[in-house]
């Protein structure tokens, strides 16, 4: 800037004046840089609840605020001036009761009325008396009263009724909300309807799983109010009913008690028949002392009052007869240890199972016990001292049943045969070689005379070696190839007895002197 073409200095006196006024305003800067403002809380109330008008940064140091009503600073809608060095509040022509200024600048306000609604205004002044306005409003909706639930239909029937709910009580321009289980209702669905005004829920069709509990609500931006639960009471059913015990088969002189039971609301009322004529209307049957003739056909009707529904289930049972008690047979009652023991049960029914029982239990079965094909033979060979006691035989038929008296078999004590005890032994091995001796000898010489005479018998020597074990009195005429016969039998039986003898190893040469002294003797 040229000083030489400056103008009249006239014009240099507001430049500076412009100057201090910016300088004074970058003073002023850092302490107004906070706005003044105010914060409504809440912003929304309901009648009779407190609102606290909050104030931030207000002027450090500030020695008197003035609460209006409105938007402007208005004199005459003055609410009260707060003088900070006395602490006390001084009321306008716009003061209530309830209004109260608290040290730090704030407004509270209790027990708010639906004409507080509206705005407020804060002035505050600074250290030098210079004013600064803030304004916020907020608006007062009614209370709402609890809201509760009526229903077009007391009693409602599954699959028949549809009902309608009510919010009560009617109110203009608020909000009315459902929840079901505690759940707000989501979009409704194709059972579920509300009204335009959502005041009116409508269950369509309802089932069981309607009860509910239904509860409705009515809102408004200053409060909510929820009604109690409502609970639906559906009627429904029979279903069809059960019978207990299932069980269809009975033995005579038991005693029948079929329970059954329907799924109803309000409970079923029962009834039973026997082949189709009524019985008793009671829940529980009770037939003592079946017998054959009360076989047949067992129904229970089911009948729910409210619903008009009726439903039935039928059981066709069957008793039978008495199982004729079974007896034992037995040789003798005392059996030396390692021999064989063998019962048989003798019973008149046919057709009936058998089970044995030994010393009260269900016999177990070990290596050494064999059952005839239908139980009905009891084989314990080599028999042991833990096999002394108590027998019976149980014919049964499904859950009836019939046992033997019971029998007592005593087991006698049996040494294991002394050292000396090996000679027969000795001698039986003796006899095996000279056996097996001859009738080396003798295939050798039959082979021979095969080879002589050049045809061999090959299906008669088929026939003769097939291993009949149990045809021990099958009889044999020719000498030469008996021998042979003789031999292979024996070994036959040997093989077949050995596997099924699992027994402690000091039988075993037993079992083979027996086979082979049969094999002797034949
Ligand atoms: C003013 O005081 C009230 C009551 O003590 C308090 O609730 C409020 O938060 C204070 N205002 C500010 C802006 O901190
Ligand atoms: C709130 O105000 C109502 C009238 O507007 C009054 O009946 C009620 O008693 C007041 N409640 C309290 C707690 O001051
Ligand atoms: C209850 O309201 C539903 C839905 O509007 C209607 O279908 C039903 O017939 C009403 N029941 C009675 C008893 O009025
Ligand atoms: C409901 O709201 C409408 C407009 O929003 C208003 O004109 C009417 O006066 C209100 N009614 C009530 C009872 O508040
Ligand atoms: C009714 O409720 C649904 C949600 O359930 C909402 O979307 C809708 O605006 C409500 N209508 C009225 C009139 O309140
Ligand atoms: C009721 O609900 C149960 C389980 O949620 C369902 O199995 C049954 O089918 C429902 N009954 C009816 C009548 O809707
Ligand atoms: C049948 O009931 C009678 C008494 O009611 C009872 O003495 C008897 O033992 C019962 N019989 C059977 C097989 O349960
Ligand atoms: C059960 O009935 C049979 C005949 O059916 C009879 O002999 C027996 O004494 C009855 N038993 C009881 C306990 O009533
Ligand atoms: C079975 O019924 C017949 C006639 O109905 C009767 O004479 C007979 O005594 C009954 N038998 C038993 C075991 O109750």
């Amino acid at each position: 800037m040229e000083p030489s073409s400056a103008p009249p200095c006239r014009m240099c006196v507001p430049r500076l004046g412009l100057l201090l006024a910016v300088s004074l305003l970058t003073a002023w800067i850092p302490t107004t840089v906070a706005q003044l403002t105010v914060e409504p809380v809440p912003p929304d109330a309901a009648e009779g609840m407190d609102v606290l008008l909050l104030v931030y940064n207000l002027p450090e140091n500030s020695p008197v605020y003035l609460w209006y009503k409105g938007e402007t600073a208005d004199p005459n809608r003055l609410i009260a001036t707060y003088v900070t060095s006395l602490g006390n509040t001084a009321p306008g022509p716009a003061y209530s009761a309830r209004d109260r200024i608290l040290s730090n600048g704030s407004l509270l306000i209790q027990n708010v009325t639906l004409e507080d609604t509206g705005n407020y205004t804060i002035q505050a002044m600074n250290i030098l008396y210079v004013p600064s306005e803030a304004s916020a409003q907020f608006r007062v909706y009614p209370k709402l009263p609890e809201p509760h639930i009526t229903s077009n239909q007391s009693q409602p029937v599954e699959g028949e009724d549809s009902v309608a709910f009510t919010c009560e009580p009617e109110i203009q321009n608020i909000t009315y909300l459902w929840w079901i289980h505690g759940q707000r209702l989501p979009e409704t669905t194709d059972r579920l309807q509300l009204s335009p005004d959502n005041r009116t829920l409508t269950v369509l069709s309802v089932t069981r799983n309607d009860t509910g509990p239904y509860e409705c609500g009515v809102s408004n931006p200053g409060n909510t109010a929820r009604s109690d639960p409502f609970s639906m009471n559906v009627s429904y059913g029979p279903d069809a009913p059960t019978i207990s015990p299932p069980d269809l088969y009975y033995c005579s002189g038991a005693n029948l008690s079929l329970f059954c039971h329907a799924v109803s609301d309000p409970p079923a009322q029962y009834s039973w028949l026997v082949n189709g004529r009524l019985q008793q209307a009671t829940q529980e049957l009770l037939v003592p002392n079946v017998s054959v003739n009360n076989s047949g056909s067992y129904t229970c009707h089911v009948n729910n009052s409210i619903t008009g529904l009726n439903r039935i289930t039928v059981e066709n049972i069957t008793v039978f007869g008495p199982v004729a008690q079974p007896a034992i047979r037995v040789i003798n009652t005392t059996v030396l240890e390692r021999d064989r023991l063998v019962l048989t049960c003798l019973t008149d029914d046919a057709g009936i199972s058998i089970r044995w029982i030994f010393n009260s239990q269900s016999l177990n079965l070990t290596a050494r016990t064999r059952l005839s094909p239908g139980n009905s033979t009891l084989n314990i060979y080599p028999v042991m001292k833990v096999d002394e006691g108590e027998y019976q035989c149980e014919a049964f038929h499904l859950n009836c049943s019939s046992k033997s008296d019971p029998l007592w078999m005593t087991v006698k004590d049996n040494p294991e045969p002394e050292s000396s005890d090996l000679l027969p032994g000795a001698i039986a091995g003796i006899v095996i070689g000279v056996v097996a001796g001859v009738a080396l000898i003798a295939v050798l010489a039959y082979f021979l005379y095969c080879s002589k005479t050049g045809r061999a018998s090959d299906q008669r020597h088929l026939t003769e070696y097939k291993p009949s074990a149990s045809n021990h009195s099958q009889g044999r005429s020719d000498s030469s190839p008996e021998k042979v016969d003789e031999v292979t039998y024996s070994s036959l039986i040997f093989n077949a007895q050995q596997p099924k003898q699992p027994t402690p190893a000091s039988l075993s040469p037993r079992a083979t002197e027996t086979v082979y002294s049969e094999v002797k003797r034949k």
